[in-house]
């Protein structure tokens, strides 16, 4: 079991643009093409900030294009918000607040021995590494530049450097990187 934070990137390192916008990476290619699948079928529970979530709300009509409803996801979902959010009819939702680490163990349990998967945005990726518990990050970095935009990881990670543990090209708009984390060296 694992904690991965599977994301698409900018090749300058942003997920979404200033004004969180993801349209710069639809048209890089098609959801069968990735490792998506395989990935998704490994993933037991789900982390998300509450800017992402947002999202999901505000793009229902095209995530009902893609997948059939508003909610792409059965596997239960933490929402990490310090607001009251409403919920998405059919979703699976807890939400949290505060120190990642609080609810981490109810995160393991429901994911049932599978992975758990953080969505994103960077900066909770980075609080679960900041935390010791993040393992991998699997990385759809595309072949696009932003300028700006929301930072995939706003981290500091030089030593123990991360370790690639894969890469393969996706056509030509798609390259995926695997990086392990050292967690020895957050002890
Ligand atoms: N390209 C990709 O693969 C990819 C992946 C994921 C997301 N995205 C996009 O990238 C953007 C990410 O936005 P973002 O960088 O702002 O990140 P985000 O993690 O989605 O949202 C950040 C917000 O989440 C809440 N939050 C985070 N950690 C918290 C904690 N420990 N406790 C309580 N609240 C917490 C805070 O909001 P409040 O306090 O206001 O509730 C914070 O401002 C979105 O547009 C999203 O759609 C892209």
């Amino acid at each position: 079991m694992k904690t991965q934070y599977y994301a698409a990137t900018s090749l300058d390192g942003f997920i979404a643009t200033e004004d969180d916008s993801l349209d710069w990476l639809f048209p890089l290619g098609e959801v069968g093409q990735s490792s998506y699948p395989e990935f998704i079928a490994e993933v037991g529970a789900l982390a998300m900030g509450a800017t992402t979530y947002e999202w999901m709300m505000r793009n229902a009509d095209k995530v009902i294009a893609e997948v059939g409803s508003a909610w792409p996801y059965r596997q239960p979902t933490w929402i990490f918000t310090s607001r009251k959010l409403p919920a998405i009819e059919g979703a699976d939702l807890r939400f949290a607040s505060g120190d990642v680490r609080r609810v981490y163990a109810d995160m393991q349990a429901a994911a049932g021995g599978k992975n758990i998967w953080v969505v994103g945005g960077g900066d909770l990726a980075g609080q679960f590494y900041d935390a010791g518990l993040l393992d991998e990050l699997i990385l759809q970095v595309g072949s696009v530049t932003l300028g700006k935009g929301r930072p995939l990881f706003p981290r500091r990670v030089l030593s123990p450097v991360l370790s690639l543990t894969s890469m393969r090209q996706i056509g030509t708009s798609m390259a995926e990187l695997r990086y392990d984390v050292h967690k020895t060296a957050l002890e």
